[in-house]
């Protein structure tokens, strides 16, 4: 068994991000700049946040956190958002989700900019995605494309098995692994909280990734042996042993698991850290007008 080590991989890559980051300063050009927009004060939300801006502070990137309070209404959010589709300073932006129940989350995704949705979740972006053509990946999916190429995962031909249908993580992440290159060539099939017989499934699987939110779901019965597993969970629960008062727990129960792959993600230090160098990696493509194809 072979971990995939995502936190040493996207240090690999913020410091290839940091070195084109300085070559943009010596020429004098515009240094990159990524906004993140918050709603409230969701404890995970907060963190994963945090550690977008604290990335890009460490390759050297601009950042701007602005943070809304919880009774923001649908309208002043959606005039943020404009604020920052005219702010020539801002080269992409996210709004973290989730955002609070009175406010319709795809209004507020189809009112950002496509160039500057550097999350890639504006149906114009999805769009291009599905017909191949040059975008924003979403950034847990493109994490994953780049963890399989940095460790020259073969996918063609194999059966890749997507867990969860979510528009963010196993609706895209299923289709870039069926796309005619690599990584991709995959047969995939989609499974969701209606499948039947999820197990069957999931033990012809060569390539596993589960995205639902279920803590340890997938138990060893449920893999064959020498599986490549990529596991997208990352639910708190409370731990008192730990400093910050919770432990991270994955979707796949990674002790009775690992074992019989043949590769796999830990949570944390797996798939986490890839996103966040994905989102960067998008914020210099929107900076230079660009956009990712696979
Ligand atoms: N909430 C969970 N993951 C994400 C993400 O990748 N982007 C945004 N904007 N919100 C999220």
């Amino acid at each position: 068994m072979q971990i995939l080590d995502g936190k040493k991989t996207a240090e690999e890559i913020k410091q290839e991000i940091a070195v084109e980051i300085s070559n943009l300063k010596q020429k004098g050009k515009k240094i990159p700049h990524l906004a993140a927009v918050l709603v409230g004060s969701n404890g995970a939300s907060l963190t994963y946040v945090n550690a977008k801006v604290k990335a890009c502070e460490k390759v050297g990137m601009k950042s701007s956190l602005i943070r809304l309070n919880d009774t923001v209404s649908e309208e002043e959010l959606l005039e943020k958002v404009e604020e920052l589709n005219q702010d020539e300073q801002i080269d992409g932006f996210i709004v973290q989700l989730p955002l609070p129940k009175h406010i319709d989350d795809k209004k507020v995704t189809e009112a950002i900019l496509p160039s500057k949705d550097v999350d890639g979740f504006h149906p114009w972006n999805i769009g291009k995605m599905l017909l191949n053509l040059p975008t924003f990946l979403p950034a847990t999916p493109y994490g994953i494309l780049q963890l399989i190429e940095r460790y020259n995962i073969e996918t063609t031909g194999k059966h890749c098995v997507v867990v969860g249908r979510s528009s963010i993580v196993g609706s895209p992440m299923a289709n870039l692994m069926s796309r005619n290159t690599y990584p991709g060539n995959c047969t995939v099939t989609l499974t969701h909280s209606r499948t039947v017989n999820l197990a069957e499934i999931t033990r012809t699987a060569d390539i596993l990734i589960v995205a639902l939110g279920k803590p340890e779901f997938i138990t060893a019965d449920m893999v064959q042996e020498g599986v490549v597993i990529f596991d997208v969970g990352i639910t708190r629960k409370p731990d008192k042993s730990k400093k910050s008062g919770y432990k991270l727990h994955g979707d796949v129960n990674y002790s009775d698991v690992a074992e019989k792959a043949a590769f796999i993600t830990p949570v944390p230090g797996g798939v986490g850290p890839m996103t966040i160098v994905s989102l960067l990696k998008n914020t210099i493509l929107a900076a230079k007008g660009k956009r990712k194809k696979f």
